[in-house]
Parts: C-alpha cells; structure tokens; sequence
C-alpha cells in the first residue's frame, strides 16, 4: 500500500467552478443526433421526435451548455439548409464523414432540444466554404428580435422568441489539412477577426471562441495560437483547445497519466495567450474554451472510415472500459483546476459517437463507464476550486517521463460549507491510504457520501445487455477525525467524497 497527502485550505481558491466546464458536444455525425437525440419512431420519442430516454440521460449527467452542430461536419454546413418545412430540406453530402445529411434536423429543432434538455447553445459557424456574411445571416437567424428578413423568417418556422445564443465558435480546427476549408493562420486569423468584430457591431455582449490547434500534437501548436491571435485578440474572447486519448501501443501507464499531458495543453495555450497579450500592451487575459476533450480509440478510425454514402451511420461508437472512465475523472480533475482560464469545456460528445450515453435505434439508452464520473463531478463541483498540492508517490511513463500517482482537486463551498475532493490513483498494482489534512474548516466536517469507480477487470464495460456491469460504488475506508480525512484508494480508481457540516 502506497501512501499519499495533502492540504484543504479555504483559503486558497483557484477561482469559481464555471458551470460550463460541464458542457458537451452534438455534431451531425455518425448517430450523434438521429437514433441519438433525435429518433421519431421509437417509443419513448416525444411529439418533436426527441428520444425522451436520451433526454433523461442528458439532464442526469448534468450537461450546461452544448456546442453544435459540428465539428468537422461543420465547415461544409449550410445552416439555411435546415430551417423551414422538413419535406423542402436538401439531403446533401457530408464530406467531413463521408455521410448523407438529411437536414430533418437543424437549429430550431436543436434549440428545441437544448430547452428540454435544460442546456444552453455553443453555436460553431462554418468559416472553412464560408466567411462574414453566412456568420452575420446565422447570427440574425439566432438571436435578432424581430422585423428583419431572418429574424421573421425564424419567426415564422415557429420561433417568435430569438435564441440568445452567446457563445460562437469561430470556426472548427481550421489548422487541420482534413478540415474542409483548411487555412493557415494568416488566412484564418483574418477571417475569424473580420466575423468577430462583424458580429459584436451587432451584438456587443457576445461570447467568442477563436480556433487554437486542434491538438498539442500538430507541427504549429502554440505556433497556430499566437499568429491567430496576434490578428483577433482584441476580437475574442477565448481560444479554444482540443484534446483526445487513447492507450497506445497497450502503454496502460501513460495512457492513466493523460491528465499530465492535459495540464500541459492549457499550460502551453495560457502562456502563449499571454505573450500575446504582453505583446501588444493589452491587460485583457483571454480564457480556454476546451471545447473538445474525451478519450478516444482514434487509431482504430482509418479501418472504420465510411466509403459507401449513408445516413446516420455508426461511426467511432466506442465501448469505454474502466480505465477510461478513470481517465475521464482525471481529465475532469485538470480542467477543474485550470478553472480560473478554462471556463468552457465539452466533452466530446454526448451519444453514441465516443460518447457517454449510447443507444440502439428502436432500443435501450445506457449509460457508458465515462457517464459516471462526469454526472458525479457536474453534481458535486460546487463553490470555488481549492488549490490542491499532493505529497505522493511517482511512477515512470514512457510518454510523459515521471507522473504522480494520485492527482487530486478540490472545491468548497461557502454557503452550504460543504468540501468536495476528487481523487484518482493512477497505480495499476497499488492501493493508496490518502490523508488529507483539513486546515481552516474547524472540526465539524463529516463524509456525506462518497463513490469510487474501480474493478478488478480493467477492461468491463457496459453494454445494452449489460448496462449496470460498471457503476461507482460507496467509497470503502472514508472518515474523518479531528479535521484530518482518510481513504483508501483501489489501483487504478476515481474517487469523489462531499465533506458536510
Ligand atoms: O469529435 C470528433 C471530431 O474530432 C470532430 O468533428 C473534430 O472537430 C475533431 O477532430
């Protein structure tokens, strides 16, 4: 049994915990969103042909915000397309994966969506085939009031009320050569600064996303970020970052240790914001949307790529074991504790493409591993984040060097007075006693609950035959005594534990 420490101290907050660090992601992609959100013909659909079962999932992991409608679908999407009497919608080509797109589904069935689901819109705007003017036409669509062409044509698909979206993203990785549209940094940080100082003339309060890397693996990370944002700096107000894991070549270790490669992203995209921002004189500090982030089996992609043109079909469906699930919590840990520069953050996506809830067409919806620690931590994050510094063990990684093998975040909150810690232990052989020293919070603190995911088989998983096989249990050894807490972590678990007055 290994063993490992730290301190809680109220006094030291990171920042608040951002709602939408709990955001999610539904691209017209593979079943993301028909025989996902959106199934008419099955029998818990309601009278909009939204999968109600879906939608009780959705509200149960405890989604904020959605970013739609791609993606790489995205970039060669014309939003008109889906707007309008569904018999008069084109089926067009979907080049970004190779599908057939029906436009049954656009952005007022979404927002329709989004309302019952209780979420609210991250819009992507296409700027790969398209520029200014289709941003400015979707922008009126969305949120003008009334009077002008597209503001009552909306009105008249049966939406009087605008849809206050605030959060555009300009684009999708457009430093991606698949990208449809793909640019250089040049090309886009012109075109993202032109949409965005276009659209604010508008609509002065919204929130803008300019394009980061789509992952820190590209040639021109951090590169990409600083040219893109010498041109829109004053224009935005987030930069956002992708990133996607997956065990290479069977490395369990480094795949565990994934959040160490997370810390960095946001690290590296935080310092060259900055530099930015010393360079021309600016005391704006930009923040981190971290609009795409999961673990995915991407290597398994190019054997699974669509050649015949189909709708709907089941593209990256992956099936996540516990190890995943454990990843998933220590990802969530690291964007918890970058809260004070990551306000945003979806998890990349919500159904059945590398998503937390999975369905059959006509049957079941369950919940995958991944579910379980993102519902726990939308659920239990309250307050502001605390400043957590664990002592502990290291292990070695062949990806990342050295990693500790317990990573931790807290958070308190002030008004209930309750402490929530959110613990990993990324050994695949070791337990690990954790004490942590409760400084400032007086004695009456007591375990409220607290759930670990672990197995003993790494590799269980919950299918539709099977959909309960991994869920947390109550954590075993939990306690606190004079203001110190103890537990004890199974090899390769996620643990969180809400501390009450
Ligand atoms: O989420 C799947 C894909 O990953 C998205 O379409 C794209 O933006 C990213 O490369």
């Amino acid at each position: 049994m290994l063993s490992a420490t730290f301190t809680l101290d109220p006094a030291f907050t990171v920042a608040p915990v951002s709602r939408r660090t709990f955001g999610s992601f539904v691209e017209h992609m593979g079943r993301c969103v028909y025989t996902g959100i959106y199934e008419p013909s099955h029998p818990t659909a309601d009278a909009d042909g939204f999968r109600r079962d879906v939608l009780e999932l959705t509200r149960e992991l405890g989604v904020s915000i959605v970013r739609y409608p791609g993606g790489n679908f995205v970039s060669g999407y014309r939003w008109e397309d889906g707007v309008g009497p569904v018999a008069d919608r084109p089926v067009r080509r979907d080049l970004a994966w190779h599908s057939l797109e029906t436009n049954e589904v656009g952005i007022d069935e979404f927002a329709r969506w989004a309302g019952k689901a209780g979420v609210e819109i991250m819009y992507a705007l296409n700027l790969g085939t398209r520029g200014v003017q289709e941003a400015l036409d979707v922008q009126e669509y969305l949120n003008h009031p009334d009077r002008t062409r597209l503001a009552e044509l909306r009105r008249a698909n049966g939406s009087p009320e605008p849809y206050g979206v605030r959060m555009f993203c300009l684009g999708n990785e457009l430093d991606g050569e698949w990208q449809t549209g793909h640019k250089t940094a040049q090309e886009y940080g012109r075109l993202a600064a032109e949409t965005a100082r276009a659209m604010r003339s508008a609509e002065p309060w919204l929130e803008l996303v300019a394009c980061g890397s789509s992952g820190s693996s590209m040639p021109t990370f951090a590169a990409w970020e600083a040219e893109v944002l010498e041109l829109t700096y004053d224009a935005v107000d987030y930069i956002s970052a992708h990133a996607y894991y997956e065990p290479l070549d069977g490395d369990l270790d480094s795949f565990l240790a994934s959040a160490v490669d997370m810390d960095h992203v946001v690290d590296s995209v935080v310092a060259t914001a900055d530099s930015v921002g010393a360079k021309l004189k600016s005391r704006k500090r930009l923040k981190i949307s971290f609009d795409e982030w999961n673990v995915w089996y991407q290597s398994r992609l190019e054997a699974s790529r669509e050649t015949e043109w189909r709708v709907a079909p089941r593209v990256i469906e992956d099936c996540y074991n516990v190890a995943d699930a454990v990843v998933v919590g220590n990802l969530l840990i690291s964007l918890l504790r970058h809260s004070d520069r990551v306000t945003a953050a979806c998890q990349a996506q919500l159904v059945n493409v590398i998503a937390p809830i999975r369905t059959e067409p006509g049957g079941p919806a369950w919940r995958q591993t991944i579910f379980h620690p993102f519902a726990l931590t939308a659920r239990l994050a309250r307050g502001e984040v605390l400043r957590v510094e664990p002592r502990g063990p290291v292990y070695e990684t062949a990806r990342y060097g050295e990693a500790p093998v317990i990573d931790a975040v807290a958070t308190h909150d002030a008004e209930s007075g309750e402490v929530t810690v959110f613990v990993v232990n990324r050994s695949r052989t070791e337990g690990v006693e954790l004490t942590v020293a409760l400084t400032g919070f007086g004695a009456g603190l007591r375990v409220a609950e607290s759930w670990t995911l672990a197995d003993d088989d790494l590799s269980a998983a919950n299918t539709a035959d099977q959909p309960d096989r991994v869920v947390p249990r109550p954590a075993e050894s939990v306690a606190v005594d004079g203001g110190v807490l103890r537990a004890t972590l199974p090899p390769v678990s996620w643990t969180a534990i809400r501390l009450a007055a």
